[in-house]
């Protein structure tokens, strides 16, 4: 039977075997490897090209056709995805004029516009990423890791930003803004991206764990004082002070009083 199989076999079915088992691997190379390709190359997904479109549309008049930069706004090559949807997301751009400082504002764009501009700016060079939303969702943290988030703001952030975040002016006119409100993803970034005068804090520095627990402790500082007429605000030392003498003062006043006529009673 062996025998008979092989002998029926035309003579030619080896190489056409071999042939044809060469065509299926190159027909199968040319089907995946260039799609492959094509989804890892930069610039050709539909979402790049739309944020492309968007950006030259608002942003290019100040940092050029593609990012290159103009005397009115500085270049995007390798700012990263994490700074558009920083300056974006926080509304400072599109900055309405050239200016010292755009500051915070809401956005005018979609979430949408704004990670398609993110994707076509990441594609201009490597640059600090958008964070996965677990990095920036403190909601599982222990109050020890809250209390120590409040200690690495206070060694890294509380010289520009005050204590408790609210904010403090800086040299020449500049300020670092207060950090109330701030959307958790956008604190993340600025930590990264170190925007104007800020300085950079890479994953060596503050690593991922250390920027959940600097979130986690802003968002405790922010709902311990529930606002309203009541609270203090921590608005500053004007303030506070002020309260500090009234209610003092106020205080020794009426003990004074109250001293001076237990005084007159017991003549
Ligand atoms: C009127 C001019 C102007 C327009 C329009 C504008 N920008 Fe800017 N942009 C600036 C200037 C000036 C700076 C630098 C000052 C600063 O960082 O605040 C800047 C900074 C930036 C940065 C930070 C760069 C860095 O080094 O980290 C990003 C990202 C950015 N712009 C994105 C955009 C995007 C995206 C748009 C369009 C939606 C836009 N800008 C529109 C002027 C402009
Ligand atoms: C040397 C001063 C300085 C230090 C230190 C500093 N910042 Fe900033 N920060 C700034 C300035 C200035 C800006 C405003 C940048 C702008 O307007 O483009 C800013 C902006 C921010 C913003 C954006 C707020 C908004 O209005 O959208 C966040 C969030 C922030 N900083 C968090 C931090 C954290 C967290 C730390 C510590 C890890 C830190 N900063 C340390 C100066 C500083």
């Amino acid at each position: 039977m062996k025998y008979l199989s092989t002998r029926r076999r035309h003579p030619a079915a080896k190489p056409l075997i071999l042939v044809l088992a060469l065509f299926l691997v190159g027909a199968v190379y040319a089907l995946v490897i260039p799609s492959s390709q094509v989804s890892a190359a930069p610039g050709l997904s539909q979402q790049v090209q739309e944020g492309k479109a968007l950006f030259q549309v608002s942003c290019s008049s100040c940092h050029g056709l593609n990012g290159e930069g103009t005397s009115q706004g500085p270049s995007l090559v390798g700012v990263g995805a994490a700074s558009v949807d920083f300056q974006m997301g926080t509304g400072r751009m599109p900055m309405a004029r050239p200016g010292q400082q755009a500051p915070r504002k809401d956005s005018e764009f979609s979430p949408e516009e704004i990670s398609a501009i993110s994707s076509y700016v990441a594609t201009l060079g490597p640059g600090p990423g958008i964070p996965a939303a677990s990095v920036v969702d403190p909601s599982k943290l222990t109050d020890e890791e809250l209390a120590r988030g409040g200690d690495l703001f206070k060694t890294n952030c509380s010289a520009c930003h005050n204590v408790s975040g609210q904010g403090g002016a800086l040299p020449n006119g500049k300020y670092a803004p207060p950090l109330t409100g701030v959307q958790p993803v956008h604190i993340y970034e600025a930590m990264r991206i170190g925007p104007q005068q800020m300085p950079v804090f890479s994953k060596n520095v503050i690593t991922d764990e250390d920027a959940t627990q600097i979130i986690g402790y802003l968002e405790t500082v922010q709902n311990r004082n529930p606002g309203g007429g009541l609270s203090l605000g921590n608005l500053g030392p004007v303030t506070e002070g002020l309260w500090a003498w009234v209610v003092g003062i106020g205080g020794l006043v009426v003990i004074a009083t109250w001293i001076a006529s237990k005084g007159a009673r017991s003549k």
